[in-house]
């Protein structure tokens, strides 16, 4: 036996059952008892050790996207975009990323149905040379509102009411209709395309303006896409109720089945790109997450294809422990000053600290695949074995150094402190326009989904008026339809 090449790990299993200490368990059947009826002996430390595991199996669930599936694949460069970015991972055509994929849904409980109309979360995790990159986005290329101060309260309303545990459409229709910016966002939610047919049928979006940086410290703009290459297919209520009344876990068996039967899903990315010295050419503010770059004026630039070939090996390692951020990027990608992004680059690894510990990015899941190094250490659960004697830098007897420079963005910041909104809000073109993109039938269910929303019995006249005043803001025949509908003068 080597002693050093043990670890927990199911390669080593042994042919017979142990306790979690590696001592041999004779009988897994049947609790230590005095004589055969009992009582039950606390010393039977198999069994106490056995239930103390299985009190302890949960931890707790996303506060959202708690619900999810993932596969495993990789990302292929197609075309050469080094000229906007020194990322090593997207150095050339043919380069293959190792990825971790998990989709999700947002609102409800980790065992809710798949079929809801919600947002869909489409994580990335790249496991590159120059360490992780995660692409943390979402179905649509929109959010619902540009503040991250705004993102718990959201949550909240869009969560199950705190008294009834029930999600509530008078909750949602109030608390969005301080908020006109998320016009937008709804003309996705509430359009067809509200509820995916499944995981693979559906687009993904970095949603956040990032930034791509070239090796001479040029910067770009960028907005990440992805398109299925199977196709966009969605699911209409009367279709999603039958599919979730007979199984609620379809988008995950999807998932899984596909990919077992070696249909392996894959989708191209595209990116568009602005130039920062040209971001107040637009009518909107390119770093306001509730606007799309149009794309007849910036366009969709292919960059690389990623395939799911794989399944996880186990849902609670690779699922469960799955930690996504969007502040885990590599160099040649970078953030941007979208407000919404800034505060996602501290929310995430914070609650992720909370909800698997300090050290959840040793998990094997959230590792870097690169080597890496550094004197952040211990705490609770640490499992990484380390031998040095110096654990502090600078030091004379450690010849770690520091890493390669490598180039952020250089623009010069300049402001004054205060807590205030964007100039260009143009909170109303860019729902209208895709209103009105809407072929009619399409058009009718998106207004049909309003009219329940608003027809709840607990929105008053004011909320209703409100919702037909935006509305009417956005397409003036879509506001009169809504007016009508409800009994209600259109107004503005
Ligand atoms: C300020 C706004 C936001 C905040 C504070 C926020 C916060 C969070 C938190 C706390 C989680 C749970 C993470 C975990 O427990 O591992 C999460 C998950 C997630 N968020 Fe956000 N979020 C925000 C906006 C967004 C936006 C705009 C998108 C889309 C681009 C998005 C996409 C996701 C996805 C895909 C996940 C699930 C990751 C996974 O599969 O584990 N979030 N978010």
């Amino acid at each position: 036996m080597d002693p050093y090449k043990y670890r927990p790990s199911s390669a080593y299993n042994s042919p017979f059952f142990t306790t979690n200490s590696g001592a041999p368990v004779w009988n897994n059947n049947s609790s230590l008892t005095v004589g055969s009826r009992g009582p039950v002996l606390l010393e039977d430390y198999h069994l106490v050790e056995k239930l103390a595991n299985f009190d302890r199996e949960r931890i707790p669930e996303r506060v959202v996207h708690a619900r999810g599936a993932s596969a495993k694949g990789f990302f292929e460069v197609t075309h050469d975009i080094s000229q906007l970015t020194c990322a090593d991972f997207l150095r050339s055509p043919g380069v293959q990323t190792p990825v971790i994929v998990r989709f999700s849904t947002v609102i409800h409980e980790r065992g809710s149905p798949e079929t809801l109309r919600d947002p869909r979360g489409f994580a990335v995790k790249f496991y590159t040379r120059e360490g992780n990159f995660d692409m943390v986005g979402n179905n649509f290329p929109v959010f619902f509102v540009r503040d991250g101060m705004k993102f718990p309260d959201m949550v909240h309303a869009l969560k199950p009411n705190p008294k009834s545990h029930i999600q509530e459409n008078w909750r949602i229709v109030d608390f969005f209709s301080h908020h006109p910016e998320s016009l937008h966002m709804f003309t996705f939610l509430f359009d067809d395309i509200g509820i995916p047919q499944d995981y693979r049928h559906m687009e993904g979006s970095g949603v956040n303006t990032y930034t791509l940086i070239s090796k001479t410290g040029k910067a770009h703009y960028v907005k990440f896409h992805w398109k299925p290459t199977c196709g966009v297919k969605s699911l209409l209520e009367e279709e999603a109720i039958k599919i979730g009344g007979s199984n609620h876990s379809h988008a995950t068996q999807d998932l899984y089945d596909s990919i077992a039967a070696g249909n392996y899903p894959e989708w191209k990315l595209f990116i568009q790109t602005i130039d920062p010295d040209h971001e107040d050419r637009f009518d909107f503010d390119p770093l306001d997450v509730t606007k799309t770059w149009p794309e007849d004026i910036i366009p969709l630039q292919p960059v690389g294809r990623l395939v799911l070939n794989k399944n996880i090996d186990n849902f609670f390692n690779e699922n469960e422990q799955l930690a996504f951020c969007p502040s885990i990027v590599v160099p040649g990608i970078y953030y941007s000053d979208d407000k919404l992004l800034q505060t996602r680059i501290f929310s995430y690894s914070d609650t992720q600290r909370h909800r698997l510990g300090p050290n959840y990015l040793q998990l094997p899941a959230n590792a870097p695949k690169a080597s890496h190094h550094n004197n952040h250490y211990d705490g609770f659960m640490n499992f990484m074995h380390r031998d040095e004697e110096v654990d502090y830098f600078p030091s004379r007897y450690d010849p770690v150094r520091h890493a390669e420079r490598y180039p952020i963005p250089s623009a010069l910041l300049k402001g004054k402190r205060e807590k205030s909104i964007i100039e260009k809000e143009n909170n109303f073109k860019q729902p209208g326009e895709r209103y009105r993109s809407f072929a009619p039938d399409r058009q009718e269910r998106f207004i049909r989904r309003w009219i329940e929303a608003l027809s709840d019995k607990r929105v008053t006249y004011e909320i209703r008026s409100i919702w037909i005043s935006y509305w009417s803001q956005a397409d003036k025949s879509l506001g009169q339809k809504l007016a009508s509908r409800l009994n209600m003068r259109p107004s503005m």
